[in-house]
């Protein structure tokens, strides 16, 4: 029986040491380059408790609008999703996101291809919050053919397809500025950022100090914005990204923390009706 579990504890031990070898095997592949060191930010949803600050998500979706925008798109977003619960638009007032009229006037903004019912022919025309985002290019060809041979991914759900994907996407944004080691060489379109895989990335560095160009606008709260500097625009985006491929996380945590409380309860009333059945029954000696 000893020698069985000793055993079965060395067999454990064993399978957890090969698979912590095995991470940090696939995390040294993957990692930075070049000594940079990877900024390992506390984010606002981080924690049991924590949630995406609708602040933040709110002038991220504005980097977003006018930065990214002119060549990522966000493929699994409608503009309704924008005014749901927990996103960066919800209005208590306005319950269904179809008649916020923040989410219906960033819909507005885009033009949309549509059919005409009569007779079939290409419309063009402005977005309702039931429209998903429009893509920006027609194929993969024509985003190629823009942007040097490289076609820039969908960022909505992006957060996730990478590892530790928020501290991904802010050090990505923000490593072009380390110096470029020598002995590299970059075809036209790439540029040097050591948080790529390779180093060599096909897209240009997109924040720069905007001064005068960016500026952010106070909040739905009225609050006055931060100032738009690199580090700020690089995590507000990334907020606004991790919401984008999570948005259920404040449902989600919600419900684990009733579910938390309710298991606790159930386990008081278990142990005081268990105390109060076997309270006549004498603990038997020997
Ligand atoms: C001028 C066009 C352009 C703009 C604007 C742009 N990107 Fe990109 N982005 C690209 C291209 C092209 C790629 C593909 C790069 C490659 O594969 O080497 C890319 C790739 C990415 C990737 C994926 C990197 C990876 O690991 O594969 C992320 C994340 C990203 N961009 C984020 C952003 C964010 C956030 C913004 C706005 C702040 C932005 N991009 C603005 C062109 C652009």
């Amino acid at each position: 029986m000893a020698f069985k579990t000793v055993r079965n504890l060395i067999i454990a031990g064993g399978i957890a040491a090969a698979s912590l070898t095995g991470i940090a095997i696939a995390a040294g592949g993957s990692g930075p380059a070049d000594g940079y060191k990877m900024i390992h930010k506390h984010w606002h949803w981080s924690g049991v408790t924590g949630s995406y600050d609708v602040a933040a998500m709110q002038r991220g979706y504005n980097v977003y609008a006018q930065v990214c925008r002119s060549c990522h798109n966000l493929d699994h977003l409608a503009f309704r999703h924008l005014g749901d619960k927990g996103g960066p638009f919800y209005d208590e007032y306005y319950k269904n996101p179809n008649d916020n009229p923040l989410v219906k006037n960033i819909a507005a903004e885009y033009e949309v291809i549509d059919v005409n019912p009569e007779d079939g022919s290409e419309v063009s025309r402005p977005g309702i919050p039931a429209d998903y985002f429009p893509p920006i290019y027609r194929n993969n060809a024509e985003a190629a053919y823009v942007n040097n041979g490289a076609v820039p991914p969908d960022l909505s759900v992006m957060v996730k397809a990478r590892n530790n994907g928020a501290d991904y996407m802010y050090n990505l944004l923000l490593a072009y500025s380390h110096p470029q080691p020598e002995g590299i060489t970059l075809s036209t379109g790439q540029y040097y950022n050591p948080v790529m895989e390779g180093s060599k990335i096909a897209m240009p560095p997109q924040l720069q100090p905007q001064e005068g160009v960016f500026e952010y606008q106070s909040d739905t709260e009225g609050q006055n914005p931060p100032e738009a500097t690199i580090e700020q625009m690089a995590a507000d985006v990334t907020e606004f990204l991790a919401w984008s491929a999570d948005p259920k996380l404040a449902v989600r945590k919600e419900a684990g923390l009733m579910s938390m409380v309710y298991l606790l309860i159930l386990s008081v009333l278990l142990w005081l009706s268990y105390k109060r059945i076997w309270r006549r029954l004498k603990p038997s000696e020997g």
